[in-house]
């Protein structure tokens, strides 16, 4: 029988009497035959694959490749689903789910007879959910990613998933271009399966797994559809049991050094936002002392990927440009050893790496922008903290003050943003509130509130925008999200009334209302908070026991670790 370090599954196999007989001979019914329960690792391949995750549409094949992988180093590959979110298909928000994911993923792999696991996600809460939850079991843990999809291509142009459909999305409602062509772009938009293939969460977070030595070197950028992501899959299968063998668990991966390279990584590709409530979560339920704070490291690294939605490319150029591992040899200097899945420290993903295209990939003597990543902010009006993308927002607008004119909900926004009355200037600083991870629920991806039409028309492209909602990973321009403590819970957002005077100053790091104490005591008298619009099920749950942005959303409950041995059995 062969020995592995880690074979907690042969509390499941190995035994010589009833309760094995039980888990071998149901297992069985799927033609395993019995050699294949001889203590060799057991390896679960978690699998997010959904056709209601369009996005997560290729890890069906993926999988396959996993599985040939685990064979052939001597696992036995076992797949499972867990629940999969469709960023652009569910209802309310992808990220109410997020942490019901985590829980599914922790409670599949805790309850189930395996060694190590393979985490196959992509699409955005997809990859968060599913490290949160394997984090708190605490095997050996691999990452695979479903891959963006093909460049998409519309009227000769290249054009970006969630980024250039806002464009469009003004640009009919100003007139300026005709339905049909719309549809049009929409056909071309998506091409392939895989996630957005601009540097929106998916991507953000498949690179981070990958300059965190949770993947193998390639799966940030190589295409779904691209034969090398097949190869990485099945080298992944390998891998994973050679994890097992040597005993190396997740939290033997990550380290507090890896989260703070995956936050020099974001900051020099243009990474989404989301990034920061993700590995927020991630670090907590490691035990990892990670802060919103930390963050501000990035804030001084350039802005070398040129990809939508900071840039003009998209991913498939930056993998043909050389991926993470061009960026992470050129951010080499800001970068601190850590582990990886190879057994070796991390330098090893980048050490043979080569820019091919440096219109894509940026050098750091001649950076797209000096500094990127993200700026965190506090003052008056974010306590806890707010943050903005610096390399996404309009240069003339970080530093602003202006009048605040106040959304209370995203039904009160849609209802009034294209009245042609709206009282509002290229100066004025819109304001959403209702939005965070409470209030919504959900924290939903609305904080690039859509410019007011009234002065979209005049060309106006830009102003300030506020919200404790969060932004998509592939929108743009100058918002401030993930206020904290958001309005539901009675931060100071919920106090703004419009016309307050508002100042940002992303060079200080400040967001502050401008209001005096004695009026905000005054107001606040008088608030009350609206009844959750939730009463039962997982929603509630969910309202009673999330955190605020700035720990990173997780449920209080589930921060940390439980990986005790489950010794009870229902036979
Ligand atoms: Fe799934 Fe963008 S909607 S990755």
């Amino acid at each position: 029988m062969q020995v592995n370090k880690i074979n907690r599954s042969s509390k499941w196999y190995g035994k010589a009497n009833r309760d094995g007989f039980i888990h071998r001979s149901w297992m069985k019914n799927q033609g395993f035959p019995h050699h294949v329960f001889d203590g060799r690792p057991v390896i679960g391949i978690c699998n997010t694959w959904s056709e209601l995750t369009p996005c997560n549409a290729g890890l069906r094949g993926l999988a396959e490749a996993v599985k040939r992988g685990v064979w052939e180093a001597g696992g036995l590959p076992v797949e499972f689903p867990v629940m999969s979110l469709g960023e652009t298909q569910i209802k309310p928000t992808a990220m109410l789910f997020r942490n019901l994911l985590a829980m599914d993923v922790e409670e599949s792999i805790r309850g189930y007879g395996m060694d190590g696991v393979v985490l196959l996600g992509g699409c955005d809460k997809t990859t968060p959910g599913q490290l949160m939850g394997a984090a708190s079991v605490d095997l050996p843990t691999v990452v695979v990613s479903a891959g963006p999809m093909l460049n998409g291509k519309w009227r000769g142009k290249d054009i970006g998933s969630g980024t250039d459909v806002w464009k469009f999305d003004a640009d009919v409602r100003a007139g300026r271009m005709s339905m049909d062509a719309f549809l049009s772009a929409e056909a071309g938009n998506s091409r392939s399966v895989g996630v957005c293939m601009t540097m929106g969460t998916a991507s953000t977070m498949a690179s981070l797994s990958e300059s965190m030595g949770i993947s193998l070197p390639g799966n940030g950028s190589l295409p779904a559809v691209d034969a090398r992501r097949t190869a990485l899959a099945h080298m992944s299968g390998r891998r994973i049991v050679d994890l097992v063998q040597h005993g190396i668990r997740l939290s033997g991966i990550l380290q507090r050094s890896s989260f703070e390279n995956a936050i020099i990584t974001n900051a020099a590709i243009g990474g989404s936002t989301n990034a920061v409530v993700h590995l927020l979560a991630i670090a907590g339920r490691l035990g990892i002392d990670l802060t919103l704070r930390d963050f501000d490291i990035g804030s001084e690294i350039p802005l070398l990927v040129n990809c939508m939605p900071a840039g003009e490319y998209l991913m498939e150029d930056f993998c043909y440009a050389g991926g993470i591992a061009a960026v992470l040899r050129e951010i080499a200097g800001y970068l601190k050893p850590a582990p990886s899945v190879l057994r070796q420290d991390i330098s090893t993903y980048w050490q043979d790496a080569e820019c091919f295209n440096r219109d894509v990939i940026r050098s750091l003597t001649d950076p797209l922008q000096a500094k990127a990543g993200i700026r965190v902010l506090q003052g008056s009006l974010a306590p806890d903290g707010a943050l903005i993308k610096p390399a996404a927002a309009s240069p003339h607008l970080l530093n602003h003050e202006g009048a605040a004119f106040v959304f209370e909900t995203i039904e009160h926004m849609k209802s009034v943003i294209d009245d042609p009355d709206l009282p509002v200037d290229e100066q004025t600083i819109l304001v959403l509130r209702g939005c965070g991870p409470r209030g919504y629920p959900g924290m939903p991806e609305v904080g690039n509130i859509p410019i007011p039409k009234s002065l979209a028309v005049r060309g106006v492209s830009d102003v300030v925008r506020i919200s404790d909602a969060r932004m998509s990973g592939t929108a743009f321009g100058t918002v401030v999200l993930h206020v904290a403590p958001e309005s539901q819970i009675g931060g100071p957002l919920a106090l703004v009334e419009t016309g307050d005077r508002i100042r940002l100053n992303t060079s200080e790091g400040r967001l502050d209302l401008l209001v005096a104490d004695d009026v905000l005591a005054a107001r606040r008298a008088n608030w009350t908070p609206e009844p959750p619009p939730y009463t039962r099920g997982y929603a509630r749950l969910y309202v009673d026991h999330v955190m605020q942005a700035d720990t990173g959303a997780d449920l209080d409950f589930l921060i940390g670790q439980d990986t005790r041995e489950v010794t009870r059995e229902s036979h």
